[in-house]
């Protein structure tokens, strides 16, 4: 049933009738594209709090239910039964493989599983406490200067192909900036391992000893990837979306997702929620750093806390803090005392009104990094491990965007508040302000 939306401009009494259009799931959009020629008006939604930039099918989410899927299959599911190689394939295709397509998938990607040796040199010109997003922002973007052999962005085989690259060479990059740091030899990627084992063989194999990844910490990555694999229109894959709609390299795109990603307000927070229960030390410090996250004066947040969109528990909260309840039972670990203040702070912080108030609740980096420290893996990578799971979501929305038939360059307009028109004043004859 379609119908429409009254929007009149009472200065004029001039009316327009803006069509509604529905999806599957979730709110209606009002399609405003002729206000300007009607009413010569923009909609003014900074933050795009209430902006719908583009149609999808790969990712719903619903922020009051806490509800995620991925091409309509429950976040819950897939945490349990699928695996992130698996949930990479859902994303780019749509449906779930069968097996013998999930094998030509992991067959086509390992003959994608090298980087040129000339990328290595890359990382030498980074000091070895560079931070690695830095790094693999620059390695990222360094990949736009190879495989100009099939990137003609127009052909479908030549999208899918570079799709392919990024899910087979996003692990071996991360991996090699954790090396970088170590001062390690770099280690290839390998056919006969798994993707989340051949990760975790390219970070902590040593060339003086065999290095046997722990089953609980193999699938317990293999989960963080899962749930951090794509997410709808957030921050980072609004930048690939605008990058990829100026018709940029889609390798440079990717680079372009990352460079947001390390925003703490988005990805980074991963990072800063364990500096904060690093801060935080003792659990009678907690209502200290609960008073400073509500002070208006300090720009201290509870990182971990809140989301644009979710209002309620973050499902992928939920999955991750179980997980690491299990992981810590079993792999013996000194981040207990880590673990406990984050499970005090949110008992706080949840009964806290202003907290309550303003449905804060813990997000997906609340738990993660916990996880990952217990995994070994350094705080200053947590943020690179966000951008490895997020890339095949990503370049999936980057292949949705260039098959979309209404597919144009993005150009936001803005309300202009500066100075009306005014004459040159020569030097000579400006007064200081
Ligand atoms: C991710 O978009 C996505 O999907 C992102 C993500 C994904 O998978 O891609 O889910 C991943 O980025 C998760 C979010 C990780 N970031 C953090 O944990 C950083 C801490 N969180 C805040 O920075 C904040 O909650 C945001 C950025 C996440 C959301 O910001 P909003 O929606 O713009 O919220 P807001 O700033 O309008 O806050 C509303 C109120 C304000 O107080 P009042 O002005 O109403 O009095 O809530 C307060 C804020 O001051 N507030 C917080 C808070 N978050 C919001 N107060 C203290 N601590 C916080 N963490």
């Amino acid at each position: 049933m379609s119908y429409t939306v009254t929007i009149r401009d009472s200065k004029t009494g001039k009316e327009i009738e803006c069509p509604v259009i529905e999806g599957t799931y979730g709110a209606p959009v009002i399609d405003t594209k002729q206000l300007y020629n009607e009413l010569g008006m923009f909609t003014f939604d900074p933050g795009f709090m209430t902006t719908a930039a583009c149609k999808s099918a790969i990712t719903y989410l619903d922020g009051e239910q806490g509800i995620l899927l991925h091409r309509g299959y429950p976040i819950e599911q897939l945490a349990e039964n699928s695996n992130y190689l698996e949930v990479c394939y859902l994303l780019l295709y749509g449906e779930l493989p069968t097996k013998a397509q999930f094998q030509d998938f992991r067959d086509d990607l390992n003959k994608r599983n090298l980087v040129h040796e000339h990328l290595e040199r890359f990382y030498t010109g980074y000091r070895y406490d560079a931070h690695p997003m830095s790094i693999l922002i620059g390695i990222t973007g360094a990949l736009s200067s190879y495989y100009h052999e099939a990137l003609d962005i127009n052909d479908p085989e030549d999208r899918e192909l570079t799709a392919k690259r990024v899910i087979a060479k996003m692990p071996i990059l991360a991996a090699h900036c954790y090396k970088h740091a170590m001062g390690h030899p770099f280690v290839y990627s390998r056919d006969d391992l798994g993707y989340v084992e051949n990760f975790l063989n390219m970070m902590f194999s040593l060339p003086n000893r065999p290095y046997i990844p722990n089953r609980t910490a193999v699938r317990a990555l293999d989960l963080l990837l899962i749930l951090h694999a794509d997410h709808e229109q957030n921050a980072s894959t609004s930048t690939v979306r605008l990058s990829g709609s100026a018709e940029a390299n889609p390798f440079a795109c990717i680079a372009a997702g990352i460079v947001t990603l390390w925003g703490r307000a988005h990805g980074g927070a991963n990072e800063a929620v364990l500096r904060m229960l690093g801060e935080i030390e003792d659990p009678k410090n907690i209502p200290t750093f609960i008073k400073r996250a509500k002070d208006k004066d300090d720009p201290f947040r509870l990182m971990g806390f809140g989301h644009r969109v979710y209002k309620n528990y973050d499902p992928r909260a939920k999955i991750i803090r179980k997980v690491c309840h299990d992981l810590l039972e079993e792999v013996d670990t000194v981040d207990q005392p880590l673990f406990d203040i984050a499970m005090q702070l949110e008992d706080i912080a949840l009964k806290d009104e202003y907290f309550i108030e303003r449905k804060l609740y813990p997000n997906v980096d609340f738990y993660s990094g916990i996880i990952l420290k217990a995994l070994g893996i350094p705080t200053a990578m947590y943020t690179v491990m966000f951008a490895l799971a997020r890339s095949a979501g990503w370049i999936s929305q980057w292949l949705e965007m260039m098959e979309d038939p209404d597919f144009r360059i993005g150009r936001p307009r803005q309300l202009y508040i500066g100075k009306q028109t005014r004459d040159y004043v020569p030097m000579s004859r400006r007064k200081r302000r």
